[in-house]
């Protein structure tokens, strides 16, 4: 046991405090209150927050009650006290009008239970999209050592023997369904066997790619991050995480230690090779941002593009979670990934060893399901950061991009990887599903359909709408996807070819706002530009016209927390954080307590 007083507690500034013996009494009061005994208080224990995501409005992280449990017997066995907390759920599907809203929300709620009460170090309990990067941004904030334990994926979801995935089985069933293939009661049963037990999306959607990264970053265990959810190897390492979060504490191992420039770098690599979400990079760029690291969005070009896709798991592929984790989950695609030099070996992590130290001799145990490089299941599987003078920056997930869309929109000799079309817009997903069926729109295979209103602050959080399905009589023709380009976001789980996470927003009065249905556009993915066919002077009148009129008009807040984040969100290029509140970090150090 590791429970000898340490003067640097930060929790003895409440508990044992005899410079305000009053103030103490009063904290150890109400803290004896819970059943904890003055001798336990008072024995220079760390204090252990857990940080928990769980409950039943957010069944992705449910399993995290379970959990607890044994983290608290980890955490209790190394000699800590445990104190568990509620976190602002958030739950991808069912949060209106969506969960991007509330990331920033359990952000600035983490922040202010990790900064003003007792806590030495907190165990951070993640799964769903947005809470595995709100729980690392405010450990980020806040710096006090701090450990990430996934709850892990679902089982395998199967239909008449088939996998069936988590979200992209959705978009697959939405074709049949439109198609009608299916009715309304087999596409429900359809989508309902993705999901087998509980635990997070078990295909690699967001929060597969966001509880691999934080493992990438140094965040979790090694190994631990695709343990599915009801394995008890993740019963396990709930034990072992607890312990674990003691001994950090003793070492005074931070998330500054940990989250390096050379960690994100390590995460973006990993991102192409497991095939990652396009929510990633804006995550990441929050998660940097209150660390206090560098990360332009031009670096997921630069370290991540020419990585190829190792994992084959959907949407990109072909397996799901289980497969992921037999098959060796992080640790086995970081070191093929070593095994190529393209990770910064040195960077550390909570086990306080290095990534190197900790994976270098990960085996593969599927070569289905990881690859090694001799047999990449695509080449460059990384993002091209885009812009043109519709927007500064946007994104492009190449890993996605098939073989039907390739031959009808990249394969013309005399320009490669570049083509060109008549642009449809719709403002808001609203709109698109009022007006997509609709054949008066006259859409064809050469159109691009765009959507905009749909960023952080058009739709307050931004939404995840930019992956369109074409209308239903051109799905009858055979023609399943479009190219589709748009200032919201786009589900880890969609296996469509979108330009996406455009910024600035048609809301902040970027180029989208001025683009008109029939406007002709051209994409060229080989110099990284998107651009609408008009002069300059035609985009500088309309800019003016739209200026008159009061800027683009996106819908009134429905609640106090959207009309606040509205006036300091900022874009999606640079992480959709709450703008100005990165100046406060490390306040575990610097902002008066100890
Ligand atoms: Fe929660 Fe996918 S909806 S993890
Ligand atoms: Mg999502």
């Amino acid at each position: 046991m590791t429970n000898s007083a340490n003067p640097k507690l930060r929790s003895r500034a409440w508990f044992d405090n005899p410079d305000n013996i009053d103030m103490t009494s009063l904290y150890l009061e109400r803290y004896l209150n819970f059943g904890l005994s003055l001798e336990e208080l008072r024995s220079g224990r760390p204090i252990i927050g857990i940080a928990q995501t769980g409950s039943d409005l957010s069944p992705c992280n449910r399993h995290h009650l379970v959990l607890a449990e044994r983290i608290r017997e980890g955490i209790r066995e190394a000699g800590g006290i445990a104190l568990e907390f509620p976190v602002h759920p958030i739950q991808e599907t069912g949060k209106r009008p969506t969960a991007g809203l509330d990331r920033n929300l359990a952000y600035l709620g983490l922040v202010e239970a990790l900064y003003g009460y007792p806590i030495d170090g907190v165990v951070l309990t993640t799964g769903c999209d947005k809470t595995t990067p709100a729980l690392l941004m405010a450990a980020a904030t806040v710096n006090i050592p701090a450990i990430a334990l996934s709850v892990g994926p679902m089982l395998n979801g199967w239909h008449k023997g088939e996998r069936t995935g988590s979200g992209t089985i959705v978009w697959k069933g939405r074709e049949l369904l439109a198609a009608g293939e299916l009715d309304e009661e087999g596409f429900i049963k359809l989508v309902a066997s993705s999901a087998p037990s509980t635990g997070y999306c078990n295909t690699m959607g967001t929060a597969t790619t966001m509880n691999s990264l934080a493992e990438a970053l140094g965040m979790m265990l090694p190994g631990s991050a695709a343990i599915p959810a009801p394995y008890r190897d993740r019963q396990e390492c709930a034990y072992r995480t607890g312990k674990r979060i003691v001994e950090m504490v003793h070492e005074d191992l931070k998330p500054s230690n940990i989250l390096t420039k050379e960690a994100f770098r390590n995460a973006i690599v990993v991102n192409s090779a497991i095939g990652g979400s396009t929510n990633a990079p804006i995550h990441l760029a929050a998660i940097a941002r209150h660390v206090g690291v560098d990360l332009p969005l031009k670096d997921w070009e630069t370290y991540g593009h020419k990585v190829p896709l190792l994992v084959n798991l959907q949407p990109a592929g072909e397996y799901l979670g289980e497969d992921y984790y037999r098959a060796g989950g992080v640790p086995a695609v970081v070191a093929q990934l070593i095994g190529q030099g393209l990770i910064e070996e040195g960077a550390m992590t909570v086990n306080g060893k290095t990534i190197g130290e900790n994976c270098r001799d990960a085996p593969i145990e599927d070569e289905r399901v990881i690859r090694t490089f001799d047999r990449v299941i695509l080449k460059e599987a990384g993002f091209l950061v885009l812009t043109g003078n519709l927007f500064d920056a946007a994104i492009m997930k190449t890993s996605v991009i098939g073989e039907d869309f390739r031959s009808r929109y990249l394969s013309n000799p005399e320009d490669p990887e570049a083509f060109e079309g008549p642009a449809i817009v719709f403002d808001g997903p609203e709109d698109y599903h009022r007006r997509i069926d609709d054949p008066s729109l006259a859409i064809t295979p050469e159109t691009l359909m765009f959507m905009r209103g749909a960023g952080p602050i058009g739709y307050p959080g931004a939404a995840e709408v930019v992956n369109m399905r074409p209308p239903a009589y051109l799905i009858t023709e055979g023609v399943t996807a479009l190219p589709c380009i748009g200032d919201g976001r786009q589900s880890g789980t969609s296996g469509s070819p979108s330009i996406l996470n455009a910024s600035p927003e048609a809301a902040a009065m970027g180029g989208l706002a001025l683009l008109e249905t029939g406007d002709r556009v051209r994409i060229d993915l080989r110099k990284g530009t998107v651009n609408v066919l008009i002069s300059d002077e035609e985009l500088a009148a309309r800019h003016a016209a739209l200026e008159a009129k009061g800027g683009y008009p996106y819908p009134a807040s429905q609640t106090p927390w959207q009309e606040l984040q509205r006036k300091v969100v900022g874009q999606l290029n640079t992480g959709a954080i709450l703008e100005g509140s990165e100046k406060y970090q490390r306040i575990a150090q610097t902002m008066g307590l100890p």
